[in-house]
């Protein structure tokens, strides 16, 4: 891959104005891409917008991924402003360590339609597109799609669906539209120091998963963009369906 690779490329980010999402969106920028910017509300990626600096026009793509109106809105907002699409990535999801017993119906419906409905239905909105570019869409699943963990039994129900859902999908759209994912493990974002259990002090937290993956340390947002940016070259052009784990290790067995 060079640096000016996505030249010209319409990219459409979720859940773009932070962390992983934001560092795939300056990534893109900064191989050359278009890029539409989604986040919840129009306040949220006006302000990440101001803040990218030099590059490319962006594209503001606001819209709730956890409707399908919103789903709609967002993708038919970065179509207007990108004249197509090549690369779908979908970003937006939330996290929080919850046990089952304080998941009530509120915090699973919230989970699973941001993680799981969202990433379904702004790639159906934006299959037309994505169809006649010949494009590819990642999503970011988890380590948690992967293999369980205490306390995130919702949030592993949503990657878990993510992953399952990005196969049977990468089955369905080849060899027209690839479909990928990244499976990340902890990454410093504000995610990560939000999904603490309350009343664990969030630098604990951080000892805690720092010292749990072979690799010793926490993943960075820049890492995970890197990835992204790959499976989305053509490259990567014969990799579909694919679960690619970030995690410094922690999936690799016990
Ligand atoms: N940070 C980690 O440790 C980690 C690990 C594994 C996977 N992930 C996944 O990576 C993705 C990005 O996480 P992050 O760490 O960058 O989190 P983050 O909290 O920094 O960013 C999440 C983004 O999603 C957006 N979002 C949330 N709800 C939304 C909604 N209803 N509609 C539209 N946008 C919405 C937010 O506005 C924000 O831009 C998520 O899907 C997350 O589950 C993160």
């Amino acid at each position: 891959m060079v640096a000016r690779d996505f030249e010209g490329k319409r990219v459409l980010v979720t859940g773009g104005t932070r962390g992983i999402g934001l560092a795939t969106v300056k990534a893109f920028r900064a191989a050359g891409a278009r890029v539409a910017v989604n986040g919840r509300t129009a306040e949220s990626v006006a302000k990440a917008l101001a803040e990218l600096g030099p590059g490319p026009e962006p594209v503001a793509a606001p819209g709730d991924v956890s409707t399908v109106a919103g789903c709609r809105s967002l993708v038919d907002a970065a179509l207007a402003g990108l004249g197509g699409l090549d690369i779908l990535v979908n970003s937006a999801g939330v996290f929080r360590e919850v046990t089952v017993e304080d998941s009530d119906e509120a915090f699973w419906d919230q989970v699973i339609d941001i993680n799981l409905k969202g990433c379904f239905f702004v790639t159906r909105a934006a299959l037309p597109a994505l169809r006649d570019s010949g494009g590819n869409v990642v999503n970011i699943a988890s380590e948690s799609g992967l293999q369980g963990s205490p306390r995130c039994t919702v949030y592993c129900a949503s990657k878990g669906g993510v992953v399952l859902m990005t196969r049977a999908m990468a089955l369905e759209l080849a060899p027209q539209v690839r479909v990928n994912a990244i499976c990340p493990g902890p990454v410093d974002t504000d995610m990560l120091w939000g999904g603490a259990p309350s009343g664990q002090a969030s630098q604990a937290y951080f000892a805690g998963l720092q010292s749990y993956a072979p690799m010793k340390r926490i993943g960075r947002a820049e890492e995970m963009a890197a990835a992204v940016l790959y499976l989305a070259h053509p490259d990567a052009g014969f990799i579909t369906g694919a679960a690619l784990s970030l995690d410094g290790g922690s999936t690799a067995g016990r």
